[in-house]
């Protein structure tokens, strides 16, 4: 039913995907990827799970039409509902917290901090999932209330860099200074666009960024299922998005995206 031309979905509330999209040009060059980001209606973490639930199918449907072979929730708090809307795909249905629980399990420390969105943080995915792989580790969980939306709104705005440096000292010095965690999960990925102001304001905290593993997680089905495009084309990355394409465009562009195939509007489900 998939062949391995077929497209790749990933799915965000808004830009933060494109942290999970650029590792999976990196790891899988000839993959051909759409990505659906809700710019609309984001942040997704202030909102109620229904609200999610809702808008998050009207994603699904969307990446359903496009026929993709393999769907990316890159996106925390959608992936915290997963359960929920998982067999409603014809295909696979990749969970980021799943791929950043996963990947705390190989860490050599004790002390692990997740800084994530309210929603995601008031869920517990990330401590329960944490717990289930890897028992021993200690997670502090630590909800930021905005922190999303500033990177939405300031990446790659040089005027911008002082609210996201704002925003990050005041969500992360707790962690850092009071429990001295050894490691921070960027469990919204919107987190890893801003990983250098992040260094810069406290060097020397390991962080993870759990798109690493997502991209291993998507390599490995592709293998098992024979689905890997190993055609002689570099794949495309056509980019939707039911904000503004302008803005997707300079933002795409500023994190690192390449090739950028398209950018186009999408119009937006209404609440
Ligand atoms: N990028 C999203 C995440 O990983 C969420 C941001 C939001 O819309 O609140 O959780």
């Amino acid at each position: 039913m998939f062949s391995k031309e077929s497209p790749i979905g990933i799915i965000d509330s808004g830009i933060g995907g494109f942290s999970v999209a650029r590792k999976v040009q990196k790891l899988l060059p000839r993959e051909n990827l759409v990505y659906l980001g809700d710019g609309a209606n984001t942040p997704y973490g202030n909102h109620t799970a229904e609200e999610i639930l809702t808008m998050t199918r009207y994603m699904l449907r969307f990446m359903e039409e496009k026929g993709v072979k393999a769907l990316l929730v890159a996106c925390n708090t959608i992936s915290c509902l997963i359960d929920q809307y998982r067999d409603e795909m014809s295909c696979p249905v990749l969970s980021v917290v799943q791929a950043g629980a996963d990947a705390v399990k190989d860490l050599d420390v004790h002390k692990v901090g997740v800084i994530s969105t309210c929603f995601t943080a008031s869920t517990h995915c990330y401590p329960d999932l944490i717990g289930k792989a890897a028992p021993d580790k200690v997670v502090i969980s630590h909800g930021c209330p905005d922190l999303a939306n500033v990177v939405e709104r300031n990446v790659g705005r040089p005027e911008g860099q002082a609210l996201i440096d704002a925003d990050v000292q005041k969500n992360l010095e707790g962690l850092v200074r009071d429990e001295q965690i050894e490691c921070c999960v960027l469990g919204c990925t919107h987190y890893p666009l801003v990983e250098e102001n992040i260094h810069r304001l406290f060097p020397g905290l390991r962080l993870l960024d759990p798109a690493e593993q997502m991209a291993k997680d998507v390599l490995a089905y592709l293998e098992r299922d024979g689905l890997v495009n190993d055609g002689p084309q570099p794949g495309r990355l056509d980019i939707f998005t039911t904000g503004s394409a302008e803005e997707y465009t300079m933002k795409a562009e500023k994190v690192g995206l390449d090739p950028v195939t398209s950018v186009q509007f999408y119009p937006p489900m209404k609440l």
